[in-house]
């Protein structure tokens, strides 16, 4: 849980991450945080759109880690693609999360809830933004969320930093070949975000056949396979002794076999829709 991945801006940032998605905010957000960094994790996604960085925050500032040991990522939401929305969005997170700083801010969406056909332009002046606050030192890395990669090419025509990070609905059934492909090219670390499927691969037989062999559990061969194909994932759970368990996966390892046949489960869990296609 202390290794990490060195971004293409050369900060370190740890391999696991603790998902908060679909976390409610209060006692739940604040406990499974809380449990988080007792089994370990010291890298915690949130996002403005949960609605729980303020329940994360407190737990950050109750566990008594020391700031400089911790990797805080939060997300702009699509109400504030524009250079000034960006500047309140952040600090606003800023404040909820009790931090003078975050180690990560991703575009949430490339998808602007207002004015939406100029997505190129608004997603073009948030960055200007963040490329800003990550020069004052008010966010050590920048990057997007959910970008295809039209979205992608269109923020490179006008970045002057390249984005260090791209976080993905990626997991067996979701490849996401093309993108991440594209990310790799770029030196963009791919994130997982929902690496277990929000849970609906952890039935599929052919996941738990591997899993047996290894006494370990699906959502732990799943765990694996995200960190094999050098992704970055992060598991959700409220549930404590999950928690511990999705970060006990450093000591076995997928074969080359079983890497592919679980690449071979594309689709497996139904169609993902693109939302980053999708009206708000
Ligand atoms: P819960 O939060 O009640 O523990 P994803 O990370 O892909 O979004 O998946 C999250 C879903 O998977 C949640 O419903 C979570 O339930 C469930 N989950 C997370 N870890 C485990 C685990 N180790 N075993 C079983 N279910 C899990």
């Amino acid at each position: 849980l202390t290794d990490t991945f060195t971004l293409n801006n050369g900060v370190k940032i740890p391999v696991i991450g603790f998902g908060t998605w679909q976390t409610p905010d209060g006692d739940v957000a604040y406990q499974s945080v809380l449990d988080a960094l007792k089994a370990g994790y010291r890298h915690i996604d949130t996002a403005a759109a949960y609605g729980n960085e303020a329940s994360v925050g407190r737990a950050i500032k109750d566990s008594g880690i020391p700031r400089e040991e911790l990797f805080v990522t939060s997300k702009l939401w699509n109400d504030s693609h524009s250079f000034e929305a960006a500047k309140i969005a952040l600090d606003k997170s800023l404040q909820l999360l009790g931090l003078d700083y975050l180690d990560l801010y991703l575009i949430h969406w490339p998808n602007p809830l207002i004015n939406r056909r100029n997505w190129d332009k608004a997603n073009a002046e948030t960055w200007r933004y963040m490329e800003d606050a990550n020069t004052d030192g008010k966010i050590r890395a920048i990057g997007i969320s959910n970008f295809q990669i039209e979205h992608v090419e269109a923020l490179l025509k006008t970045a002057t930093i390249a984005p260090m990070v791209n976080q993905l609905f990626v997991n067996p059934s979701d490849l996401e070949k093309d993108i991440v492909a594209f990310n790799n090219e770029h030196n963009i670390l791919t994130e997982a975000y929902s690496p277990l499927g929000t849970g609906s691969l952890l039935e599929v037989p052919q996941i738990n056949d591997i899993a047996t062999k290894y006494n370990k559990s699906a959502a732990q061969v799943l765990v694996r396979w995200s960190l094999q194909h050098g992704f970055l994932p992060l598991p959700k759970s409220t549930h404590a002794e999950r928690i511990e368990q999705n970060a006990d996966v450093f000591d076995f390892a997928l074969t080359d076999e079983e890497m592919t046949a679980l690449d071979q489960l594309e689709g497996v869990a139904g169609t993902h829709q693109d939302a980053s296609q999708a009206d708000f």
